[in-house]
């Protein structure tokens, strides 16, 4: 009898599982316009056309009151034209999956502005558990003292979206053992504190089963101690046998600062192709455009132009530090005098177009596929 209550159970559970596991989705579609005032009880309905949600949390009340064990897995959230202020901040989304979105596709106008309202200094966006997409939204003048958007152990997906003016402690963007994909967009005049050592506009804390891809975006004039546009840091102690490879790609860096190292892009124990990437104007003490420890990039057809560095002689573009580095099909601008620091670091250098000869020193070795990078600093020929 037992036994049977037992099997049937089982078999019950092996239904659910197969039918989660077929892939049916509930989705709910919930529409929110902040420029409408109107009347629903708290955790109350709302999101049709006809009563849209006032702001984003009285939505997510709604949703997690009729998501309530039941299965829905789904929730579209479509925003009205208009300026989402800093009042209702610090939302929660948790388990499940989320798009966010205008209403208006292809509208560039809705805006979170963090200097309208009550000034909040909280994280905007937390997203826990889950898989997320954000299109389109602009993200302007926040001050957090913790990051802006923050993603631990999911994927998040942010696609045409900018950032501009968004200081805080932690990031403007903070993945915590979570995947990304950031592409079509722009972080322009974002800054981190510099008090804090380990973060950046992007920061990325993961370890070798998470992976960042960064496509098709800009960074512009970003501020930061290490990593004027991205810090990226593996914090696994043990290896794995298929470690995650992530990728920067079709991606321009320019005028980023990093007052300690690695100007435009700063990677501790991270594997990372860089590709097709443009370089102008970043700068830093130490790795004007980047800093690399402990890990692996390969950079390939990407451009390197100076700035602010123009008269500096033998600047240290990259700084490696234990590290494979990679250096193919890529472009060094004249007015640099490039050097490669690589401290117990091999780097390979194949096929570049350098109007200068690049140095490399304290290397381990150097492979010299043309001849283009010299095991010892010497004066350059102009
Ligand atoms: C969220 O989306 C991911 C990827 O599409 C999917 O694997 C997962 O099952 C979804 N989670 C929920 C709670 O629907
Ligand atoms: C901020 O938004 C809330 C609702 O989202 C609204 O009630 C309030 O009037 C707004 N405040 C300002 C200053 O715009
Ligand atoms: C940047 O954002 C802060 C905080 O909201 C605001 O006080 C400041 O005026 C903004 N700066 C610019 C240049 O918009
Ligand atoms: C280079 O970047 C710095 C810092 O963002 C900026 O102040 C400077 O104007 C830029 N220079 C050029 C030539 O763009
Ligand atoms: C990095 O480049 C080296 C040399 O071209 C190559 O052997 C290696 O497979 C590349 N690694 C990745 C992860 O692409
Ligand atoms: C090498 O770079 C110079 C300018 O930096 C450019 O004019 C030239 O076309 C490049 N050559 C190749 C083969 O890419």
């Amino acid at each position: 009898m037992n036994k049977l209550i037992l099997n049937v159970l089982f078999i019950a559970i092996i239904i659910c599982g197969v039918v989660n596991s077929l892939g049916f989705t509930s989705t709910t579609t919930l529409i929110v316009d902040v420029t409408q005032n109107n009347q629903y009880p708290k955790y109350g309905t709302c999101g049709t056309a006809s009563k849209t949600c006032n702001n984003i949390q009285d939505a997510i009340n709604y949703y997690n009151r009729i998501s309530q064990n039941s299965n829905i897995q789904q929730l579209n959230l479509l925003l009205a034209d208009g300026v989402f202020n800093n009042t209702n901040n610090f939302i929660e989304f948790k388990k499940f999956n989320t798009t966010i979105s205008p209403l208006n596709v292809g509208s560039e106008n809705v805006i979170f502005d963090g200097s309208v309202g009550t000034k909040s200094k909280e994280t905007l966006f937390s997203f826990v558990s889950s898989t997320i997409w954000i299109t389109g939204i602009q993200f302007v003048n926040f001050q957090s003292e913790s990051s802006l958007i923050y993603s631990e152990s999911g994927q998040i997906n942010i696609d045409q979206c900018s950032f501009k003016n968004v200081s805080s402690k932690d990031g403007t963007v903070y993945l915590k053992s979570s995947n990304s994909l950031i592409s079509n967009t722009i972080f322009t005049s974002n800054s981190v504190k510099k008090t804090s050592d380990s973060a950046s506009v992007i920061s990325f804390f993961t370890s070798y089963t998470n992976k960042f891809i960064i496509s098709k975006c800009q960074f512009n004039n970003n501020v930061a101690l290490n990593g004027g546009a991205i810090y990226a840091k593996n914090t696994a102690l043990i290896t794995v046998p298929d470690p995650l490879v992530s990728l920067i790609e079709n991606t321009l860096f320019n005028g980023n600062v990093a007052s300690g190292k690695g100007g435009a892009l700063y990677t501790d124990n991270i594997l990372l192709i860089v590709d097709s990437n443009v370089f102008t104007n970043n700068t830093s003490p130490t790795g004007s455009i980047i800093n690399l420890n402990n890990g692996l990039m390969n950079i390939t057809s990407s451009s390197f132009y100076s700035g602010t560095s123009l008269n500096y002689f033998l600047s240290t573009i990259i700084y490696t530090t234990k590290s494979d580095l990679n250096i193919d099909d890529s472009t060094f601008d004249r007015s640099f005098s490039v050097a490669i620091n690589c401290d117990s670091s091999t780097v390979i250098t194949q096929n570049n177009n350098l109007s200068l000869r690049l140095v490399c020193y304290n290397c381990i070795s150097i492979i010299e596929g043309t001849q283009d990078c010299q095991g010892v600093p010497k004066n350059l020929d102009y």
